[in-house]
Formats: structure tokens, C-alpha cells, sequence
């Protein structure tokens, strides 16, 4: 073989042997993902897994506390911009009769109303999370 062949070849033997290891690697993670939850899961073993499939169900773990922790106390917990403060059961009530009831005040939240953001910015809060944080948040 020439010098300028075997340079071509010895190149093209690598490129080759990377794609094969590619390919292999790919096999792999395509059968990872491709395990049912069940397989994963052996009874009496730490389960791998659950928790990120359990996340990305909608992420049902979050507590209204959590939900006040992160998306309502900034301004919950001051009365800041005129909001009802956590506890004042005769605010939150005074604007739950206003609206018409708990449906009333949680449809406010869900739009907004003057500086209150919409879903009181926990944008991925479902209707009943929502609910939950108002209902610990007013005491109602
Ligand atoms: C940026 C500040 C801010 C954040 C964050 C915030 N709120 Fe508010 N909220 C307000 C203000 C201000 C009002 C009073 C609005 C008004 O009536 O002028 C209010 C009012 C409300 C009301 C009463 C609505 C009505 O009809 O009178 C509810 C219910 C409410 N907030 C729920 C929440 C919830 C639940 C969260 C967290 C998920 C939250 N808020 C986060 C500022 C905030």
C-alpha cells in the first residue's frame, strides 16, 4: 500500500469503528428508555426512576405550602400592593363576598385582578392547587 492509500484508509477504519461504538451506545439508551416503569422497579430494591416519572406526571408532590413558599408570600405575606395578608380570615372574606365565594375569589386569582398576576404567577398551577393555597392562605 502507498503512503497516500494508507492515509486515506487508516481514517476511514476509525470513522467506521466510531460509528459502530455509536451505534451501540444509541442501542442502549434506546432500550433504557424503552423499560417499562414495572422492569425498573423490583420489589424490595430502591426503585430508580419513580420520582422523575412521578415529576413529569404533572408534579402532584407540590403542597399549597410549597405553592405559598414560592409563588404567593412575596406579596401574601405584607399585605403588599393591597393584598390580603395570610391569616386575615375578615379580608379574604370580605373579597370572597364580594366575588361571589371561594369560586369567585380562585376565578380572580386564575385571571389576575389590578396587581394581582394571573395564577399569582405559578404559571403551571392547576385550578385546584390554586384553590388549595387560597383556602390555607385565607383560612375560608
Ligand atoms: C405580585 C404580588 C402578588 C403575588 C405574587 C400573588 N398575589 Fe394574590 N393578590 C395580590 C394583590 C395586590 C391582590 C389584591 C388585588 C386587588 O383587589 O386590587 C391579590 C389578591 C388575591 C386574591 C383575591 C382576589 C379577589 O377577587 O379579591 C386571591 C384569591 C389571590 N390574590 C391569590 C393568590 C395566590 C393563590 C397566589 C400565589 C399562587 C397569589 N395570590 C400571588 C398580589 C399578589
Amino acid at each position: 500500500m502507498n503512503p497516500i492509500k494508507r492515509m486515506l484508509v487508516a481514517p476511514a477504519v476509525a470513522v467506521a469503528l466510531w460509528a459502530v461504538s455509536a451505534q451501540a451506545t444509541t442501542d442502549e439508551a434506546i432500550a433504557e428508555r424503552l423499560k417499562p416503569v414495572g422492569q425498573v422497579c423490583v420489589s424490595g430494591q430502591e426503585c430508580v426512576g419513580v420520582e422523575a416519572v412521578a415529576a413529569s406526571a404533572g408534579g402532584a408532590a407540590r403542597s399549597a405550602d410549597d405553592i405559598i413558599a414560592k409563588h404567593c408570600a412575596a406579596c401574601h405575606t405584607t399585605g403588599l400592593l393591597d393584598a390580603p395578608k395570610i391569616g386575615d380570615s375578615a379580608a379574604w372574606k370580605a373579597r370572597a363576598d364580594e366575588q361571589g365565594g371561594m369560586d369567585g375569589i380562585l376565578a380572580k386569582a386564575i385571571s389576575g385582578i389590578n396587581a394581582m398576576p394571573p395564577k399569582g404567577t405559578c404559571g403551571d398551577c392547576s385550578d385546584d392547587e390554586l384553590r388549595e393555597a387560597i383556602e390555607k392562605m385565607s383560612g375560608l
